[in-house]
């Protein structure tokens, strides 16, 4: 059946597969990918179908709320699969006011246009709202995050992200909004912005440049393939049940050391160098403030309501990384000028 699906934040790193996954997979569907550009945003991630004739892209904020309304009554979507958003944790503890901006009010925006251009005809009507596991706060040394944990965020991101889940279930159970949210563990893969630890460390080592390790390196992060994520939110935007939420992971913890140590010998490996050579490059820093200890999923409801399954393993989706980093070092060049030099120079020294 044709539809008009709006992805929001479709040129950032996790939003350029789901453009891809929807584009590829429903030529049927008109998809519209509305994107600010930020640092993060990089239209060169959807180079490969930007000519298909089912792909559009829009450059808009969401914050700006006149603007949103009018595409949305220009464009009528649908559906609506939400992924624009500030997204990096270190940023939003120099600067909330923008994770406020575009998490919160961004997304109540979203919301309002939706709920006007509906206007209460909600039938064959979808609001997906992508999010994290970190508005679940921080687990101990064991336990697993489930869709009934209570939210407790630390950081400002992790609060931005919780506020726009609360605002998306209010208009749910207020107006009646169709929605659905998936809370999705770490993201890896191809396309990533080398501000987070993979990507980083990556970058560093190629630039042989010290892999900063925040504190003693026994935080523990729920890693998934990005292409996973992106089948998670097809399958949900699809199937899952008007209201829910749903919790995506791959069972897949690591402790950031253990993570990294494991990322240099692969790509040691890659290079033809002797085990080792990278490792060298581990430097442990100042801890973030605030720093969540252990994240880990639970994804027994989209895996038994759903038939969700990741379709890699962690050492198969690593290595497809790497060799997608090693064979795009133009891209990371590209994003690694200009901004992010300062960025890393605040954030590192
Ligand atoms: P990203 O930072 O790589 O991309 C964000 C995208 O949103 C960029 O293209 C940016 O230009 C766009 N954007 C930012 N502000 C905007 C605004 N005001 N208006 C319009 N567009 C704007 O983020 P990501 O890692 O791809 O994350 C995407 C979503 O998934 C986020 O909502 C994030 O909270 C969530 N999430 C991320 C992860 C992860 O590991 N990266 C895990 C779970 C959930
Ligand atoms: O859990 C899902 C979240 O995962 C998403 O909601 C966020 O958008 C995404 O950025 C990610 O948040 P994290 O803070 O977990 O990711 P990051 O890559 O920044 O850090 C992963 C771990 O590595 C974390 O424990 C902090 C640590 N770290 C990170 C950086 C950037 C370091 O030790 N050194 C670093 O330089």
């Amino acid at each position: 059946m044709s539809k008009t699906i709006l992805i929001t934040g479709g040129a950032g790193f996790i939003g350029s597969h789901v453009v891809r996954e929807f584009v590829l997979k429903y030529p049927e569907y008109q998809i519209i990918n509305l994107d600010a550009l930020t640092y993060a945003g990089n239209l060169e991630n959807l180079k490969d179908i930007e000519a298909c004739a089912n792909y559009r892209f829009i450059k808009a904020d969401i914050t700006d709320q006149g603007l949103i309304l009018e595409l949305f009554q220009q464009y009528q979507p649908d559906g609506i699969i939400h992924l624009a958003a500030e997204s990096h944790v270190d940023r939003s503890i120099t600067d909330p006011s923008a994770f406020v901006m575009t998490n919160v009010i961004g997304t109540v925006n979203l919301l309002n246009a939706a709920k006007e251009i509906w206007k209460n005809n909600f039938e064959g009507k979808r609001f997906h709202h992508v999010s994290t596991d970190e508005v679940y706060g921080t687990l101990g040394e064991t336990g697993l995050f489930k869709e009934t944990t209570s939210y407790d965020p630390h950081s400002p991101y992790s609060a931005s992200k919780a506020s726009s889940d609360h605002f998306v279930r209010a208009y749910h159970d207020t107006y009646g909004l169709p929605i659905v949210i998936t809370n999705c563990s770490n993201n890896y893969g191809p396309n990533h912005f080398p501000e987070k630890l993979i990507p980083l460390c990556i970058h560093n080592i190629l630039n042989n440049r010290p892999l900063p390790i925040y504190g003693d390196g026994k935080f523990t992060r729920d890693w998934l393939f990005v292409i996973d994520h992106a089948k998670a939110i097809d399958l949900v935007f699809h199937q899952g049940k008007n209201g829910d939420s749903y919790n995506v992971g791959g069972f897949n913890e690591w402790k950031n050391i253990d993570l990294v140590k494991e990322l240099c010998r692969q790509v040691d490996e890659k290079l033809n160098r002797a085990t080792g050579t990278a490792d060298q490059l581990i430097t442990f820093v100042k801890d973030r403030p605030g720093h969540d200890l252990r994240y880990a999923i639970d994804a027994t409801k989209i895996n038994q309501e759903l038939g969700y399954q990741p379709s890699v393993t962690f050492e198969q989706g690593l290595s497809i990384t790497i060799d997608w980093f090693l064979q795009n070092q133009d891209w990371l060049d590209s994003v690694t000028s200009g901004d992010y030099q300062n960025y890393y120079k605040k954030q590192y020294h």
